[in-house]
């Protein structure tokens, strides 16, 4: 049974369920917006959902949110700024808080973004997926290079000093030199944070249906390696699997690093998770609310809306915390085990050991990173802590 002596770090994760159109590759819980949305009520609900959350976190303070989705970018500056005051009366924010907002360029006017740093948000991640307009075409993406380059000039001139570019790699017909080309185009804007994902094949995507042609493994292993190295020149240090910083610790983001060490996060919103831990009966908890948004609307006003809610198991605790920071480049502290998981590393270590014979990790003064050789066998790394 785990013991805490501390809580670990608690973020806020809130979900904003609608996009302009649903992208033919993207598996997330976002629905192409039918009617007008009804911003005004989701953000009431979401205060109110919050409201019963209250409890379960009383007296500790908030280090991130992240507004994801979806496209949070859709709703009104003024709308986020009534829901971040509304967040300020309700939970203690730390004083270096990171507020991050996901854009959509196809939904950017200079005035919106001006509205979202003065609301409050001090982070933004702009969707740009790509600068090449026949890339940007076969993705089903609903702007082009011109406004990917526009979304980015104007977080600039509305004072965003942090920001992050999504881009994606491993494009239908997409060679690798098309690819550098758009890796360094978003390289000279400079960006403190860039995401760069190999685009995936999901499950109830259309593109599991009707698969485009994608380059083969071995382009995708140069891609990767070529990326990696470009990157690299450029100073941008990779600390998790896609995630790449600029000049270090400073600009990772917080929010992100939090999920990937198993800190807590509160989840609201249409789909949201969560995982909580609790002092008084020393457990963490697993919660996910309803995904469809009006149900979500509907059920929350009665508190019907969560849809699973499970304690994690001894093994599973260890498995979780592995499975995520093990994605970590730069490792983690045998520390930050303890701290999170509440149990003590010494209780994995015949594991870690098996995991050092195999030449897949290294552990020093209680630090533990992956070698090279586990970093391209992650996935039979991460075997070795399943529960039996
Ligand atoms: C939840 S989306 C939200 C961002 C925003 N809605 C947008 O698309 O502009 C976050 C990021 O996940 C990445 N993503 C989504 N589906 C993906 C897939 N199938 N494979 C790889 N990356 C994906 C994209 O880079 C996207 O910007
Ligand atoms: S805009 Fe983003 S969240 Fe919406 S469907 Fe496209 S990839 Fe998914």
């Amino acid at each position: 049974m785990p013991l805490f002596t501390a809580l670990p770090p608690l973020s806020l994760y809130i979900h904003f369920p609608w996009c302009v159109e649903k992208c033919p590759y993207c598996d997330f819980n976002s629905h192409a917006v039918k009617n007008p949305i009804a911003y005004n009520e989701y953000i009431d609900c979401l205060l109110l959902e919050l409201d019963y959350e209250l409890p379960n976190i009383w007296g500790r303070s908030i280090q991130s949110i992240f507004m994801g989705g979806g496209t949070p970018s859709l709703f009104p500056a003024e709308e986020i700024e009534r829901l971040i005051q509304a967040l300020r009366a309700r939970l203690n924010f730390k004083p270096d808080i990171e507020i991050t907002l996901e854009a959509n360029p196809g939904t950017v006017e200079q005035s919106s973004f001006s509205g979202f740093r003065h609301a409050g948000i001090n982070r933004l991640s702009m969707g740009i997926q790509s600068f090449d307009d026949s890339m940007l075409k076969n993705l089903g993406r609903i702007h082009n290079s011109d406004q990917a380059i526009t979304a980015i000039e104007t977080a600039h001139a509305a004072n965003f000093n942090s920001f992050n570019i999504d881009l994606m790699f491993g494009l239908p017909e997409q060679t690798t030199e098309q690819m550098l080309t758009d890796l360094q185009t978003a390289i000279d804007f400079q960006p403190p944070h860039l995401s760069h994902y190999q685009l995936t094949i999901e499950p109830n995507t259309l593109f599991a249906v009707q698969t485009p042609t994608l380059p083969d493994d071995d382009a995708l292993w140069n891609m990767t390696q070529q990326a990696h190295a470009r990157l690299a020149e450029h100073q941008y240090q990779q600390y998790e699997v896609s995630a790449f910083s600029k000049s270090g610790k400073a600009n990772q983001c917080k929010h992100n690093l939090n999920y990937w060490q198993f800190g807590d996060y509160l989840g609201i919103g249409a789909g949201a998770h969560q995982k909580i831990t609790a002092a008084n009966t020393q457990s963490i908890t697993r919660t996910a609310k309803q995904k469809h948004p009006q149900h979500y609307m509907q059920q929350v006003k009665n508190q019907t809306h969560i849809t699973e809610q499970h304690v994690l198991q001894d093994n599973d605790i260890y498995f979780e915390f592995m499975l995520n920071a093990l994605r970590l480049t730069t490792g983690f502290d045998a520390q930050t085990f303890n701290d999170n998981t509440g149990m003590d590393i010494s209780s994995i270590q015949a594991i870690l050991d098996k995991a050092q014979k195999n030449n897949w990790l290294q552990q020093d003064d209680l630090h533990i990173q992956l070698t090279p050789s586990g970093q391209q066998y992650l996935n039979d790394v991460v075997t070795l802590f399943l529960p039996d």
